[in-house]
């Protein structure tokens, strides 16, 4: 890469960000596309969001992505924010549009992009969403969007489920459990989807006996790291179809990139990268 005094910068805020796999991810893209810039990495901390933003459109940065603990905060110091991410109270992409700030969300409809690239059909289908935190939040409302017929709610603390249940239903109808429900419900979903950390470490407990998962449930696991966690494990054992949150990452990546530059993104390109990033952090 030949950096000039023409080419464009873009970046991620975190805090950290050291982890964030989006540097690589974008970079691969943007050289893919052939555009000259740059992407690259900002430690901002939350007390330094907003000078951090001043800077950003001091110095011409053309765009970023967001990620914890900035994402409800930035919305602050935005010019505009799209509906989707109005909902969310949540932003993850930022462009700079001659000095304005335009705020997007792209984590929903990127994880509903990761179904369609495995052919799941999301429309008439019946979804129990594990989790009421952010990802449970984008996720139920862009399934929505896309013509779900029915989302169930499930999660430890039952008052969160409720809570969203109840935003979302403005939306449509959508219902909570508490988990300890899971057991007796869970065989009357198309679609299953865990959005809580749970799994990622291999001492955690299950959230349910997933041996009651049928064969013709797709599970989907937001956690790729590791790319196989127990519940994914033992619904493919069920003969269940099985996701894991690799895809949700690359292709909210994707959406950001094609807002960010107004072009398309290479997905290949950006897996590839990504399965390297990974791998050499011994995934
Ligand atoms: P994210 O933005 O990734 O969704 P979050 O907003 O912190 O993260 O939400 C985390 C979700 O995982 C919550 O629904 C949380 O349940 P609580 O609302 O009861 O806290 C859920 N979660 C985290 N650890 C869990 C565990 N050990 N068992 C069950 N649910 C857990």
């Amino acid at each position: 890469m030949k950096i000039t005094g023409r080419t464009d910068v873009y970046g991620i805020f975190g805090y950290p960000v050291k982890h964030s796999l989006s540097p690589l991810m974008q970079t691969a893209a943007f050289e893919a596309a052939g555009i000259d810039a740059v992407y690259v990495p900002f430690q901002v901390s939350p007390e330094n969001l907003e000078k951090a933003v001043d800077g950003l459109k001091a110095m011409g940065i053309r765009g970023i992505n967001v990620t914890v603990p900035l994402k409800e905060k930035i919305i602050h110091f935005l010019d505009f924010i799209d509906e989707t991410a109005e909902f969310m109270g949540a932003v993850n992409t930022v462009k700079n549009v001659d000095g304005k700030l335009y705020g997007y969300n792209t984590d929903g409809d990127g994880f509903v992009d990761s179904l369609k690239e495995e052919r799941i059909e999301v429309g008439g289908k019946k979804v129990l969403i594990i989790g009421a935190g952010g990802s449970a939040k984008a996720i139920a409302y862009s399934l929505l969007r896309n013509g779900v017929e029915k989302i169930v709610i499930a999660n430890r603390t039952f008052e969160k489920a409720e809570s969203l249940a109840g935003r979302l239903s403005k939306i449509e109808m959508v219902e909570a459990v508490s988990l300890d429900y899971l057991n007796s419900v869970v065989d009357k979903f198309d679609i299953l989807i865990n959005t809580t950390s749970v799994g990622m470490k291999e001492s955690d407990p299950s959230l349910f006996d997933y041996s009651l998962i049928k064969p013709d449930t797709v599970v989907v696991d937001i956690i790729y790291k590791p790319f196989e966690t127990e519940l994914l494990k033992v619904a493919k054992s069920k003969g269940a179809k099985t996701i894991n949150g690799l895809g949700m990452l690359i292709h909210q990546g994707a959406r950001a990139f094609k807002i960010l530059t107004d072009m398309e993104s290479s997905v290949e390109v950006m897996k590839d990268a990504l399965l390297e990033g990974l791998d050499g952090r011994n995934i």
